[in-house]
C-alpha cells in the first residue's frame, strides 16, 4: 500500500514514519523547503527521542521525502493531512492549510485515494467544510477523521504504542483501509462517524485544559489564604485511588498556565464552535479565561521577588513543556514580555534545549546563559517556568538567590 502523508512536523513525520516502519511504503510532503531538506538528509527538524532512529532505520528505503505534493500523492493509495490547524483571530480553527493541502492531493490522486484527516479540527469539520469542498471539486474520493493523540516529547512511544486509534468514517473502503493499515498496532480501533472521532479528540483535550485551570485556580487560592504547602497538597491529592497510577497527575498540578500547539488553540476553537451552535460554553470560557491570566499572575510573583526593576531576572525553562524543544505558546515567552513592559529589562534565561529555537521565535532581547549554574550564579531572582528534572535541587545549591517556583517542584 503507498501512502501519502502532507505535513511533515511533529504529527506528520510521526505518521509517515511510523507506518514506514511497519514496511508501507510512505512519501511525505512539506511546503517548507528547508524541512524537507533537513529530513531527505537523515536531520530531524526538532527535538523528538525515538523519530531519529525511525528516520534512519527508512530514510530512502520505506520513507521518502518529496519536493513536490504530486510526487507524494499521485500514486497513493491514502492520504494522511498532518498540516497546522492554527486559531483564526475569532478563535475558529483555520482550515487554510488543510484545503489547499487537499487541493494538492486532489490534483494528482485517483478517486479510489482515502483522504484522511489526522490534523486537529472540529467536530463537523469533515461532514460540513471538508466533503462539500471535495465533491464540488466533483471529486468522490472516500474521506476520513483520524485524530491523533500523540504528546510531544512522547510522539514516537504514543504513535507505536497508542491506547486506542480513533476513525471517524462513512465510508466502507475507508474502514476497509483503515483498519488494515492499523491492524499491527496491537490496539482497539474504534470505528465511528466523522465528527464524532473529530469531537473525542476535543472532549480529550478540553478535559486536559480544565484539569491544569482548575490546579491553577486552587494554586492561587491557597496562595491567597497563605500558609499552605501547595506542593504538597498536590502531590497528596494524587494518592486518591481514583487518581493514583492513572497517569494523568501532570495535568492536576498548578503552574503557569498551559501552553504549546495544542491546548490554547484547541480550548478557542471549541469554544467558537459552540458558540457557532448557540452553546454559551461557561466553564470551558472560564479555562480560558483563567488561562490567558496566568501569565500575569506568574510575572506578579516574580516581581514581588524582584524588589525593583534593576533586578537580575533569570527565567528557568523556555520551552512549553520539559522534554521538548517547542516554544509555541510557551510560558517562558509571555511571562517575559510582561516583565519587559513592566520595566524589568535584566532578564537572562536558559533552558536545555530550547535556547535557539525561543531566539529563532521571539528574538534575542534576553540574555541567554549556557548552564543553569550560570544563570543561577547571575540572577538576583530566579523563577522555574518550565519543570525540566535538572533544575531539581537548584534551590539548595543556590541559596542565596531569591526562589519563584512557579511550577511548585524544586
Ligand atoms: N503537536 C502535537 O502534540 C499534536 C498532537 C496531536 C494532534 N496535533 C494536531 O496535528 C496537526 C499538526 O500539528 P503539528 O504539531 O505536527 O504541527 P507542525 O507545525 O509541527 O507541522 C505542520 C506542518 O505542516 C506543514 N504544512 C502546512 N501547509 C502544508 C501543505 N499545504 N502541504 C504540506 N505541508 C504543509 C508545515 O510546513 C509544517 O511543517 C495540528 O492540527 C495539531 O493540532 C498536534
Amino acid at each position: 500500500m503507498n501512502i501519502a502523508v502532507f505535513g511533515l512536523g511533529f504529527v506528520g513525520l510521526t505518521t509517515a514514519l511510523g507506518f514506514a516502519d511497519k514496511g508501507f511504503s510512505v512519501r511525505g510532503f512539506d511546503i517548507n523547503e528547508s524541512r524537507r531538506v533537513e529530513i531527505s538528509r537523515g536531520k530531524l527538524p526538532f527535538f523528538e527521542p525515538g523519530l531519529d532512529g525511525a528516520l534512519a532505520r527508512n530514510l530512502g528505503k520505506t520513507f521518502a521525502a518529496t519536493d513536490t505534493a504530486e510526487e507524494a500523492a499521485k500514486t497513493s493509495d491514502v492520504c494522511f493531512f498532518c498540516v497546522g490547524t492554527p486559531a483564526n483571530a475569532d478563535g475558529s480553527a483555520d482550515l487554510t492549510h488543510l484545503l489547499s493541502a487537499m487541493d494538492g492531493a486532489l490534483a494528482v490522486t485517483a478517486e479510489t485515494c482515502v483522504l484522511v484527516v489526522k490534523s486537529t479540527v472540529p467536530p463537523g469539520t469533515l461532514a460540513k467544510r471538508v466533503e462539500p469542498y471535495i465533491r464540488e471539486k466533483g471529486r468522490g474520493n472516500p474521506v476520513a477523521a483520524n485524530p491523533e493523540f500523540l504528546r510531544e516529547g512522547y510522539c514516537w512511544e504514543d504513535f507505536v504504542n497508542p491506547d486506542r486509534i480513533v476513525c471517524g468514517v462513512t465510508d466502507k473502503a475507508a474502514r476497509e483501509l483503515l483498519s488494515r493499515l492499523y491492524e499491527s498496532f496491537g490496539a482497539p480501533v474504534r470505528f465511528v462517524s466523522p465528527s464524532t472521532a473529530e469531537f473525542i479528540k476535543y472532549l480529550s483535550n478540553t478535559l486536559l485544559a480544565t484539569l491544569i485551570s482548575y490546579s491553577n485556580e486552587m494554586s492561587l487560592i491557597a496562595n491567597a489564604v497563605g500558609d499552605i504547602e501547595i506542593a504538597n497538597a498536590f502531590h497528596i491529592l494524587h494518592e486518591d485511588k481514583r487518581l493514583a497510577g492513572a497517569g494523568i497527575d501532570a495535568y492536576i498540578y498548578p503552574g503557569c498556565g498551559y501552553g504549546g500547539y495544542c491546548l490554547p488553540k484547541d480550548t478557542l476553537a471549541l469554544k467558537a464552535v459552540s458558540q457557532a451552535n448557540g452553546v454559551k460554553p461557561r466553564s470551558l470560557g472560564e479555562v480560558i479565561a483563567l488561562n490567558n491570566k496566568m501569565p500575569e499572575h506568574t510575572a506578579q510573583r516574580i516581581i514581588d521577588a524582584a524588589e525593583n526593576n534593576d533586578a537580575k531576572i533569570g527565567i528557568l525553562g523556555l520551552s512549553f513543556k520539559p522534554g521538548s524543544d517547542d516554544v509555541r505558546d510557551s510560558s517562558a515567552a509571555k511571562i517575559i514580555k510582561i516583565l519587559k513592559e513592566k520595566g524589568y529589562g535584566n532578564i537572562y534565561g536558559y533552558d536545555p534545549l530550547a535556547i535557539d529555537e525561543f531566539r529563532r521565535v521571539y528574538g534575542t532581547d534576553i540574555t541567554c546563559c549556557s548552564s543553569a549554574n550560570e544563570l543561577c550564579g547571575t540572577c538576583d531572582v530566579v523563577a522555574v517556568v518550565t519543570a525540566w528534572e535538572e533544575f531539581k535541587g537548584l534551590d539548595k545549591a543556590f541559596p542565596n538567590v531569591k526562589w519563584v517556583d512557579c511550577r511548585y517542584f524544586l
